[in-house]
């Protein structure tokens, strides 16, 4: 009972014209924090923070009214640089939570979900932690281009979020030319790496309301529009944002890109496991030896590299086999050549196990996924009783 009494020792205030929200947000944090002040004009906001000991501040902004809400929150980020501001809007607006990030707000709420985010949010700005996650990391790699990374990729985050349920990420690393938001069709008008970088101050509702999330049920972070967005993430920043997001999201695939920046190394560094990708054809294979030698070097541990073999044909010279011999590591998975299919999925920007979900090649990339994350989906009845409490349970 020690930790009752540590929490309820916050003092905060509200501005709102909506007694409805001011209600909730006073219920749901009163074990933390004593709302003191509910204010509907932000004069009269300043006033009652200037005459006592505030912890927090929730600022209300509805899209009439915007510019003055913010204004507020400026003055009191100046006034009371101590005070935590917390933006409360009522969709995630990507140009408030910009808005509410440059102003180093602590936090950007969105009345969306309905979910108990304002306790959740106080906690973190107290520094109480709630149990995180650990998600797994799964990385797509080939030094070459060409080889079937992104195609993949996409295929493999839908599978998981298809077998096991949870939170699935697609993550684009190719900062400069990303390709799964175009090979899925979707132009996002907002790209998330902007508020990723500030990734200490994000918590799971921001991040949610922030990425989008595909009709199948995976989210995805595709690579940013601009340019100058990819240079402002790091090889630390990376490593941070990935330690984030593995908070919550229970599987993450990244698609990188074919490049040996200290981003990408980052990346296969934090990943339980890399999937190296090629074609049976001597250039590519080739290249794949040498990618795998140098991660050897690097010390990144044999079973945490695994080789596919993308594109077998039985007509190809290259088998199989001969793959592994030349590689002198088992083949983890192969996934037969399909063009066809493959080529029609993404015109339409579909994952495969929509129109295609008999063919070959998706039952390949099916068993692939399903070694990767250690779960057989044939779909035995004892399977599926336990994916629909995964599920559940991740929800
Ligand atoms: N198993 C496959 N069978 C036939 N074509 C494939 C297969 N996998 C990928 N492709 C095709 O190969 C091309 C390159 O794939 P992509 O995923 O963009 O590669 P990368 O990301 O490695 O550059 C695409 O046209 C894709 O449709
Ligand atoms: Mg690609």
């Amino acid at each position: 009972m020690q930790a009752v009494s540590v929490r309820a020792s916050m003092r905060g205030a509200i501005l709102t014209r909506d007694s409805l929200l001011a209600d909730s947000i006073i219920n749901e944090v009163q074990s933390l924090c004593i709302i003191e002040a509910v204010e509907r004009e932000p004069e009269q906001i300043l006033a009652r923070l200037a005459d006592g000991q505030f912890h927090a501040l929730f600022v209300h902004v509805q899209t009439e009214g915007e510019d003055q809400a913010f204004g507020l929150a400026e003055q009191v980020r100046r006034v009371h640089p101590d005070l935590h501001v917390l933006m409360v809007g009522d969709t995630g607006n990507p140009k408030q939570i910009l808005r509410s990030l440059r102003l180093d707000a602590a936090d950007y709420l969105s009345q969306e979900t309905g979910k108990r985010h304002f306790l959740h949010a106080l906690k973190r700005i107290a520094g109480i932690e709630e149990n995180s996650r650990n998600g797994f990391i799964y990385s797509l790699f080939s030094h070459k281009g060409g080889q079937g990374v992104t195609s993949l990729s996409i295929n493999v985050a839908d599978q998981i979020f298809q077998i096991a349920g949870g939170k699935v990420l697609l993550l684009d690393l190719n900062l400069y030319l990303g390709g799964t938001g175009a090979a899925l069709n979707m132009v996002p008008d907002f790209t998330p790496y902007e508020v990723l970088r500030d990734f200490s101050r994000i918590d799971e509702e921001l991040l949610f309301s922030a990425i989008f999330r595909h009709a199948r049920g995976f989210y995805l972070l595709p690579a940013p529009v601009e340019v100058s967005d990819a240079d402002r993430v790091n090889r630390e920043q990376l490593t941070s944002m990935l330690a984030m997001l593995k908070k919550y999201f229970t599987h993450i695939v990244i698609d990188l890109p074919h490049d040996f920046t200290g981003r990408t190394l980052a990346a296969v560094e934090a990943s339980d496991c890399t999937l190296l990708v090629m074609e049976p054809e001597l250039l590519a294979v080739k290249s794949a030896q040498q990618v795998l030698f140098f991660f050897q070097e690097l010390n990144y541990g044999e079973n945490r590299i695994r080789l596919v073999l993308n594109r077998k044909d039985s007509s190809s010279t290259l088998q199989p086999e001969d793959v592994e011999a030349v590689m002198q590591q088992p083949l983890f998975a192969t996934i037969v050549n399909d063009r066809k299919t493959m080529s029609r999925a993404s015109r339409k920007g579909e994952v495969l196990a929509i129109a295609h979900h008999n063919r070959p090649v998706t039952t390949d990339i099916r068993k692939l996924t399903s070694s990767l994350i250690g779960i057989d989906s044939k779909g035995a009845a004892a399977d599926k009783k336990i994916f629909a409490f995964l599920r559940k349970l991740w929800s």
